[in-house]
């Protein structure tokens, strides 16, 4: 739809004008006020995380962990690493020791699962050691679980970098996602790239859009939400935004994206939990 109004009478319109027009867009200041010491954390490589596109009351949440709600996911995250269950009576805790010692490990998801041949993010990873290890049932993509545990697996790596490998055997999903990334859907026939590539920094109705640079933040605390949510759970988001029909959180579409997502984001801290609008 777009498409077709860029082309109309040849009228070279930028891209930005005729989203304004379609009354997608309204021009905001652009860029966002945070702190400065900030910046130097959440700005890496001229690449900024949603974090400074947030406003300094929501950043303000997020910078205090005894206010950040986050929190709370993250200490079930530590019941659950005690509890034994399933066929095998494990616990993460019997075989991993503390939480701490998988510190490392989330910034390096999804990666070339060899068994599968193909991409494994960390919930399916933590749910591997679930039905393999522990003989126990997977847990349900969202569920309090789940996202409980991805949380703490993510919070012991706070402030590392982002690090995805995307050559090797991790290279064609990576290209599925990135074409996932540029490909226009839904009735507003709009990509990823669209709003994250080309109007970070540009209010859409209410929303400051950023780079879309959330490999480091997810799951987060969505005031929205008022719970935290996957990136997943994001990705619907955004498709539905569009009008286009989401994909199941978990497929291997949503893998793909994720891996070209936190690419973007290689390099940025992780800052689970993050907390946003
Ligand atoms: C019976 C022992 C056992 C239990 C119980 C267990 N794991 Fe594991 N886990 C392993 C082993 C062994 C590996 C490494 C497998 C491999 O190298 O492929 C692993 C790997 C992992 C990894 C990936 C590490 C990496 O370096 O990529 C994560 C994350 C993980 N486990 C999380 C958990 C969580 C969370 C739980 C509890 C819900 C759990 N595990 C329960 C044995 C266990
Ligand atoms: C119509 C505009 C639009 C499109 C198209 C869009 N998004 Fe978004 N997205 C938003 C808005 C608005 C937000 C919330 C503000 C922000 O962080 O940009 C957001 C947030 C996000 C975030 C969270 C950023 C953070 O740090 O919290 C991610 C990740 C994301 N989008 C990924 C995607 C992906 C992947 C696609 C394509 C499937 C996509 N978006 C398509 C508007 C869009």
């Amino acid at each position: 739809m777009f498409r077709k109004r860029y082309r109309m009478g040849g009228i070279a319109l930028s891209a930005l004008g005729t989203l304004v027009m379609a009354g997608v867009f309204t021009l905001g200041a652009g860029g966002a006020s945070a702190c400065e010491e900030c910046k130097g954390k959440y700005e890496v490589d001229g690449k900024k995380s949603g974090y400074l596109y947030s406003t300094p009351a929501t950043q303000a949440i997020q910078d205090d962990d005894f206010t950040n709600p986050g929190f709370l996911w993250v200490e079930r995250g530590r019941q659950l690493w005690a509890k034994k269950e399933g066929e095998a009576n494990k616990s993460c805790k019997d075989c991993h020791g503390e939480p701490e010692k998988l510190r490392g490990v989330f910034p390096t998801y999804p990666k070339f699962d060899p068994k599968t041949k193909k991409l494994i993010n960390i919930e399916q990873r933590i749910n591997r050691c679930r039905t393999e290890q522990m003989k126990a049932k997977a847990w349900k993509w969202e569920s309090d679980e789940l996202l409980s545990m991805t949380t703490l697996v993510g919070y012991v790596s706070r402030g590392m970098p982002v690090n995805v490998k995307v050559d090797g055997p991790a290279k064609p999903f990576f290209e599925k996602g990135k074409a996932f990334y540029f490909q226009r859907r839904g009735q507003l026939d709009m990509a990823c790239k669209h709003c994250h590539i080309d109007f970070p920094g540009q209010y859409i109705r209410a929303d400051l859009l950023s780079e879309g640079r959330a490999g480091g933040a997810f799951p987060l605390y969505r005031l929205k939400w008022q719970k935290l949510g996957s990136l997943h759970r994001r990705f619907r988001g955004c498709n539905k935004q569009v009008r286009a029909k989401p994909y199941k959180a978990g497929s291997d579409e949503y893998v793909n994206l994720e891996l070209y997502v936190k690419w973007r984001s290689n390099g940025l801290p992780v800052e689970v939990p993050a907390v946003r609008r």
